[in-house]
């Protein structure tokens, strides 16, 4: 049997409280794997020690790669581009995480030996293929389950750039070939739709490597020149805004309070779900910004907003709040009127079918949602939504994101909630019940 947690209340109002998410998944991923091929020590400051980022930790270790783990301190010491030590039978298990799967495969682009990477249940149903046809341009062989892992990965000895189109606006994607860039004689170019841009950011901020990048009205081209070692460096992970965003729609549905979240990345490439919810007419607002190394960091002040317009959202949103739509839709329930939402597809191949689960826990709360061909949904809101049947969530792959907007659904409209596998927070947000305690909701 899987474990539970209960909520059977709402959370009471809470006034003046101020808090802190663990750092951002994205860059803690990025920090772990960029340091293991630097040519140094790196130190990596309040990391985020979800199991994500420790199934990027452990892959590394297997490469070869010492790493020092101290509270929220990481310190890495990377051996190069060619540092890694390719033994015989390598598996690298990437657990629940499609951002270490994905880049893990570009880091080991040039191995000599055939290393299989797997992942768990719900990673072993996505997609690889959208890695696999441009690393392998490179010159990698790969073999897959029908292009889902587990997969084997071998390399040429010597990797050629490569042009690239990356269609799908995925981080992930431009990000993989960005790393196996970095292992190649030459020039390798991508062109993208736009997606978060913290590995961009990082080459060019931290590492300094030789790096271009244009930005045009609906796509932007990258270049980078391959072969270039760089040093150790140092790294401050800022806190993570998808994680914030449980807060501020906790904050945003609840009656008479207000929060104050310190010091969250608000790359704008990330920060979509604050444009879409102050929109819908929140006043959420960034205090204290400020520039470190490339990506903004502010404080987040939110407060109670019982009057929220719905949206027509246009899909030039879609990618700055990517990881966010559960929570957009969860307050979209609590607004009168229609809102609309589309070209949303990405989202049913994320850690479980998210549209479609968005649809269902909706339904679920009664809510009116018509789904828009494969890709998008009507919902209909209510101001007075109130919930008051029994409500089960399971099923959903362990989904973390699930998890957490099923919770935040109990503690702002009520009802009595039962929500299985609660261990699935952790992947991302391991003091995400802690927090909540703390701002007095009643868990069991
Ligand atoms: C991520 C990119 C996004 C996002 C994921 C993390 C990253 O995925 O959904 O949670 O760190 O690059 P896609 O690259 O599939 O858009």
């Amino acid at each position: 049997m899987t474990k539970l947690i209960s909520i059977n209340k709402k959370i009471s109002f809470f006034k003046k409280k101020t808090i802190s998410v663990e750092g951002d998944k994205s860059l803690s991923i990025r920090f772990v794997l960029l340091s293991s091929i630097s040519k140094g020590k790196c130190v990596g400051k309040n990391l985020l020690k979800s199991e994500d980022v420790l199934s990027a930790i452990n892959s590394i270790r297997k490469l070869g790669i010492k790493v020092k783990l101290q509270n929220k301190n990481c310190e890495v010491s990377g051996k190069g581009l060619n540092g890694y030590d390719y033994k015989k039978n390598i598996i690298l298990n990437a657990g629940n995480s499609g951002t270490t799967a994905r880049l893990i495969c570009a880091s080991v682009i040039n191995t000599s030996h055939h290393i299989k990477i797997t992942g768990d249940e719900s990673l072993r149903k996505r997609d690889m293929q959208r890695i696999i046809e441009p690393l392998s341009k490179f010159g990698a062989k790969f073999t897959s389950n029908n292009k889902k892992l587990p997969l084997k990965i071998i390399g040429p000895k010597k990797l050629k750039p490569i042009y690239y189109y990356e269609k799908l606006g995925s981080a992930q994607c431009k990000s993989a070939v960005m790393i196996a860039a970095l292992k190649s004689d030459g020039k390798t170019r991508i062109k993208c739709k736009p997606s978060r841009n913290h590995t961009e950011i990082m080459f060019e901020k931290v590492l300094k490597i030789p790096i271009k990048v244009q930005k045009f009205k609906k796509f932007e081209t990258i270049e980078i020149s391959g072969l270039n070692e760089f040093e150790g460096f140092n790294y401050n992970i800022p806190g993570d805004i998808s994680s914030a965003s449980f807060f501020i729609v906790l904050t945003l549905l609840s009656k008479n309070s207000c929060l104050t979240i310190k010091e969250v990345n608000i790359n704008p490439s990330r920060t979509g779900i604050v444009t879409i919810l102050n929109k819908m007419g929140a006043q959420i607002k960034f205090l204290n910004k400020r520039n470190y190394k490339g990506e903004l960091i502010a404080d987040i002040y939110v407060k109670s907003k019982s009057n929220l317009k719905p949206i027509n959202l246009n899909p030039s949103l879609n990618s700055s709040a990517i990881d966010e739509f559960l929570l957009i839709f969860l307050v979209a329930s609590k607004c009168n009127g229609i809102s609309k939402f589309v070209k949303l597809s990405e989202l049913n191949k994320k850690e479980s079918k998210r549209l479609d689960w968005g649809i269902k826990i909706l339904r679920m709360m009664g809510v009116k949602v018509n789904k828009i061909k494969h890709h998008g949904l009507k919902i209909w809101g209510s101001k007075n939504l109130e919930l008051k049947k029994e409500y089960v969530i399971k099923n959903f792959l362990k989904d973390h994101r699930i998890f957490m907007v099923s919770t935040i659904a109990a503690l702002t409209l009520g009802g009595k909630w039962n929500i299985y596998d609660s261990d699935s927070y952790k992947t991302s947000f391991p003091s995400f019940l802690k927090i909540l305690k703390s701002l007095g909701a009643n868990i069991k």
